[in-house]
């Protein structure tokens, strides 16, 4: 892979793209972690006197944090300390427009990537460097940077059409979390991956490839990764039934497999919303919402964690939005630092909680990932598109040059 002290970016357009995606409520940003990682790539292409057009995804179609990148955009002028312009735009004229008569040090966002519909679907390489987006922009830029390491493990244009047909380099948060997650590649066993969140189908990928190829020795569940598992196993789950019928009915087959496997662990109990009031409720006989890990299942997954040499947490146990469910999340982190274990927080849920912790057990993790799913498959090693882009391009583009 190419980086960026291997071009000369003095006057050239640059596309960036970068993984601004964040947790967002009443559509307002409630994490900026994101956003801030990748300030340092943005500030080192502006000192080298290159065009910045950054680009960025912001939640799925159809979920509520599916939003513009405006605020993202202002949020960015801020942090950088000059301003950056934001237009409301992809591939249409106006972007394009604005992109031929950028200045030197002037940085623009372009809208989010995902209000293309062709952005979303993932395709095989020889597909993504015929689509529009690539074949609309490519040749409007010199170089192309992939800093998005959090979504490198995504089949799609944005991140991995583009290396294809331009010469492109890896942005500083790719090379940093390359070389970070590497170190935990071959780290100490026995290993212990806690998964939570709402990300099933992932989830089930990866903990399938993680169990078969014995990458790791203990899977803690939590969040809805667990409720999909409990629900295969035929328990009741309560006001979360309605969710798993809908969106992940087609899961529970796949789930029903993992059920196999003494080294996936399915919590004892929930902290549960019973028609407004906070419950803990037995997973055998749950009852309201579950929304978060019980104090059980807590003190069990802790005797696990304790035993870990390698601790890898992608979360969060519970909806840690909320006030009352962020008990799980934040047990679990303390649990593993309190470990002789190196731990990695990997995601923005884990992120987000950090200020929850003392000083103290915060200078014990070991490495903190931007990545959520994308730290998982790097470390199962399960290929990433968007490293493997990064790679091809090297070839074709820079290889001999050297
Ligand atoms: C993430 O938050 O894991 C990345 O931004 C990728 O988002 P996605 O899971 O919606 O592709």
């Amino acid at each position: 892979i190419a980086t960026i002290e291997d071009v000369d970016l003095t006057n050239k357009k640059v596309l960036l793209r970068v993984d601004m995606n964040s947790p967002i409520k009443d559509n307002v940003i409630m994490d900026t972690s994101r956003i801030r990682s990748h300030i340092k790539t943005i500030k080192e292409l502006v000192e080298l006197g290159s065009k910045v057009v950054i680009m960025s995804h912001q939640g799925r179609p159809g979920e509520s944090d599916f939003i513009s990148l405006k605020s993202h955009t202002e949020i960015l002028s801020k942090l950088l300390g000059f301003n950056v312009e934001f237009v409301g735009d992809i591939i249409g004229p106006e972007a394009r427009k604005r992109i031929a008569t950028l200045e030197v040090g002037e940085v623009l966002v372009l809208e989010n990537t995902r209000f293309l519909s062709e952005e979303n679907i993932e395709m095989p390489f020889e597909q993504l460097m015929n689509t529009n987006f690539v074949k609309k922009l490519s040749h409007l830029f010199n170089y192309y940077v992939g800093d998005a390491f959090a979504s490198a493990h995504r089949s799609q244009a944005s991140i991995a059409g583009f290396p294809l047909v331009m010469p492109a380099v890896a942005g500083r948060v790719m090379e940093d979390e390359i070389k970070g997650l590497s170190k935990a590649i071959n780290g100490e066993r026995p290993s212990t991956l806690f998964i939570g969140g709402a990300k099933l189908k992932d989830a089930i990928k990866i903990m399938n490839h993680l169990i078969k190829t014995k990458k790791i020795d203990n899977i803690l569940t939590g969040g809805l990764v667990a409720l999909l598992l409990l629900k295969a196993k035929g328990y009741n789950i309560g006001k979360a039934e309605k969710i798993i019928e809908e969106k992940f009915a087609s899961l529970i087959p796949e789930a029903k497999e993992l059920l196999k496997y003494d080294n996936i662990f399915l919590p004892e109990d929930f902290v549960s919303d019973v028609d407004g009031n906070v419950e803990v409720v037995s997973s055998k006989e749950i009852k309201g919402s579950p929304k978060d890990i019980g104090p059980q299942t807590i003190d069990y997954y802790n005797e696990l964690l304790k035993n870990s040499k390698t601790i890898i947490l992608r979360g969060p146990a519970g909806v840690i939005e909320d006030e009352r469910f962020r008990n799980g999340t934040i047990k679990l982190a303390t649990e593993s630092l309190n470990s002789n274990a190196y731990v990695i927080f990997g995601g923005g849920h884990f992120i987000s909680i950090l200020n929850d912790l003392p000083p103290m057990l915060r200078k014990r993790i070991g490495y903190i990932s931007t990545g959520g799913g994308a730290v998982v498959y790097f470390l199962s090693g399960e290929p990433m598109p968007g490293i493997e882009a990064l790679a091809l391009s090297y070839e074709k583009f820079f290889k001999g040059l050297k």
